[in-house]
C-alpha cells in the first residue's frame, strides 16, 4: 500500500544537519568531552559507512571500471622539496588580518563579507549586528573596525602559509622541517615516472588517490565544509599536448570530458540538478598553475559553494619537479619519436564536502498520516545501512532467532542490522532517518503459531523507505531480491514481479 504524504521541508539548515548527524551517529565534534577541537570532526558508526561508500563508488567508477586509470596510496609526509617545487611554500597563502583589541584573526579578503558588530553613537552606544556590506540604519556608519568585537582596528594584511609545519625525527631544527600535505595531488606528479614505467602505460592515462590533506585554514567552519584536516579524492589525468581529439587540443577536450563525467557522477548518486551548477574561474582567480579551472558548485545550506574543482594544470607540475629533482619526467611519444611533458587535467573533490552535499540533498521532512517523518533518501549504494531486520514481537524467541539468522545471512553481502528496541512503527522511522533503503520484518505468519494451529508461511515483509510500500517474499528468496534491489533495479519493477503485500 502506498501512503500519501505532504512534503514539509526539502531544504535543510546546517543546524538541523549537525544535530541529526550527532543524534544518529554520523558526525561528532572531535574531542568533545574536552570542549572540542576547533573545526575538527569525527565520523561515527554511520558516518564512517557513508564516507566509505562514497570513496568506494568513486574508486569503482573512476578507477576500477576504466582501462585508462590506476591508483596509488602515497605517504602524507613528503620531501620538503616537493612543496618548494610545487609552489606551495611560496604561493599557498591567504592574506590575514588581526584585530588589535580582541586578537581574532580573519582572512583579509573575507572581512567585508562578514556581518559586523557596531556600537552606534546615534543610539547612545547600543550594540547592533549589521549584515555584511550594509551601513548602520541609525547613524549610517560603515564597518571600519573588527567585524567581531566592533572595537579594535585591524592590522595591515600579512601573507599566512596554510601548510602545517612539523619536524621529521627527534630534533626540532630547520633541517628537519617538513609539512603535512595540503593536497594529495603532488604524490601523483612525483610518482609519475614510477607509475608510467611499472605499469607500461600509454597516454592518455590517469592516476587517482584518496587520502587526508591538511590546511591551516584561517577561517574554517560551517561544519565539515571547511576543516583543517579533510579527505580528498583526486585524479591527475595525463594527456599528450600534441594530440588532437575531435579537432581540439587533447587537454581541452579531456578537460570538458572530465567536467561532464564528474557532474554526471554527482547526479547519478542523488544530487538534484537544481542544486548543481558549473562555475568558470575568472582569469584573476586562477591558481598559479592553471590554464582553466571550472568548479562544480553545490547549493549547500550555507549557499552556493565549491563542491569540487576541475583544473587544467598544463605541464606546470611535471616541469617544476623535473627542474627541482634533476630527473626527467617526460613521456616518449612512439609515433612522433619525441619526448613530451604531458599536460594534466585534475578533477579534485573533497570527500567531506561530497558527504555534506549527499546528506543535504537526501534530507526530507514529510507528513505521513498526520505525523512528521524525517527521511534521508540516500542512493542505496551510499546508504550506510542497506537492510534493517526487525522482529515484530521481541518476546517470541522463534521470531527473534529467525530475524537474527536473516541478518547474519544478508550481512555476508551487505551492511545489515538487527533492531528490536522499540515498536515496529518507531523502528521504521529510525531507519528512515538514517536512510536505510529497506527493512525486513519477521512476524507470526513467518514462523507460525502452534498454539493456534497456524502454519508458518516462511515469508517476510520487505518495506521500501521511499514509497513505504511493502511486499511479502519467501525467506529463501531474500538474497536474490536484495541482489536485484541493491544491484540497481527499481522498487517498482521488483515489487511488480514479486507481488505487493
Ligand atoms: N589539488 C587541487 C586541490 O587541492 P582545491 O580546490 O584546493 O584543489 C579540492 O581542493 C577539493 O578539496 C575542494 O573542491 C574541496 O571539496 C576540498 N577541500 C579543499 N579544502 C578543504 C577544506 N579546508 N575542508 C574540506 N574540504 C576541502
Amino acid at each position: 500500500m502506498s501512503h500519501r504524504c505532504a512534503i514539509l521541508a526539502a531544504m535543510v539548515s546546517m543546524d538541523t544537519l549537525v544535530s541529526l548527524c550527532k543524534r544518529r551517529g554520523f558526525v561528532f565534534q572531535s574531542s568533545e568531552i574536552y570542549g572540542g577541537t576547533g573545526s575538527c570532526w569525527d565520523y561515527g558508526p554511520l558516518g564512517v559507512e557513508l564516507k566509505g561508500n562514497i570513496k568506494r563508488v568513486w574508486w569503482r567508477d573512476f578507477v576500477q571500471r576504466r582501462p585508462d586509470m590506476v591508483g596509488i596510496d602515497a605517504s602524507i609526509l613528503m620531501h620538503p622539496m616537493v612543496w618548494k617545487a610545487s609552489g606551495h611554500l611560496d604561493h599557498f597563502t591567504d592574506p590575514m588580518v588581526d584585530c588589535r583589541e580582541c586578537k581574532l584573526r580573519f582572512r583579509a579578503d573575507q572581512v567585508d563579507a562578514l556581518p559586523w558588530t557596531h556600537y552606534c553613537p546615534a543610539t547612545k552606544g547600543n550594540k547592533f549586528t549589521i549584515p555584511a556590506g550594509e551601513p548602520c540604519g541609525h547613524c549610517g556608519a560603515r564597518r571600519t573596525l573588527c567585524p567581531d568585537c566592533g572595537k579594535g582596528e585591524l592590522t595591515t594584511p600579512r601573507q599566512f602559509n596554510l601548510m602545517f609545519k612539523t619536524f621529521m625525527g627527534p630534533v626540532e631544527e630547520d633541517a628537519a622541517v617538513t609539512y603535512l600535505r595540503p593536497e594529495t595531488a603532488q604524490a601523483m606528479f612525483v610518482n609519475f615516472e614510477n607509475v608510467l614505467q611499472s605499469m607500461r602505460l600509454k597516454l592518455p592515462f590517469g592516476i587517482a588517490q584518496t587520502g587526508r590533506s591538511f590546511r591551516n585554514e584561517i577561517t574554517p567552519g560551517n561544519f565539515i565544509f571547511r576543516t583543517r584536516e579533510f579527505e580528498q579524492m583526486e585524479i591527475e589525468y595525463f594527456v599528450n599536448p600534441h594530440d588532437r581529439v575531435e579537432g581540439r587540443p587533447a587537454d581541452e577536450y579531456w578537460h570538458d570530458r572530465w567536467i561532464e563525467d564528474c557532474l554526471a557522477w554527482f547526479r547519478r548518486y542523488g544530487l538534484r540538478d537544481e542544486n548543481l551548477r558549473l562555475r568558470e574561474h575568472e582569469r584573476d582567480e586562477l591558481s598559479h598553475y592553471s590554464k582553466r579551472t571550472v568548479d562544480i558548485d553545490y547549493r549547500f545550506p550555507i549557499g552556493w559553494s565549491e563542491l569540487m574543482g576541475i583544473a587544467n594544470r598544463t605541464d606546470f607540475d611535471l616541469k617544476q619537479h623535473a627542474k627541482a629533482s634533476g630527473k626527467s619526467l617526460s613521456y616518449f611519444d612512439e609515433e612522433r619519436k619525441e619526448h613530451v611533458v604531458p599536460y594534466v587535467v585534475e578533477p579534485a573533490a573533497g570527500v567531506d564536502r561530497a558527504l555534506l552535499a549527499f546528506l543535504a540533498d537526501a534530507y526530507l521532512e514529510e507528513e505521513v498520516r498526520g505525523e512528521k517523518r524525517i527521511v534521508l533518501r540516500f542512493h542505496p549504494e551510499l546508504a550506510p545501512v542497506k537492510v534493517a531486520v526487525l522482529p515484530l514481537l521481541k518476546k517470541r524467541e522463534d521470531i527473534v532467532r529467525t530475524a537474527h539468522a536473516i541478518r547474519d545471512d544478508l550481512a555476508r553481502h551487505w551492511r545489515a542490522v538487527y533492531d528490536d528496541t522499540a515498536a515496529i512503527g518507531r523502528l521504521y522511522r529510525r531507519q528512515d532517518e538514517v536512510g536505510t533503503p529497506y527493512c525486513v520484518t519477521v512476524d507470526v505468519q513467518t514462523v507460525g503459531d502452534t498454539d493456534k494451529g497456524e502454519r508458518a508461511d516462511g515469508k517476510v515483509t520487505i518495506r521500501d523507505r521511499d514509497s513505504m510500500e511493502q511486499i511479502r517474499v519467501p525467506e529463501s528468496r531474500l538474497g536474490a531480491v536484495f541482489g536485484e534491489l541493491l544491484g540497481g533495479q527499481s522498487w517498482a519493477d521488483v515489487a511488480a514481479r514479486v507481488g505487493r503485500a
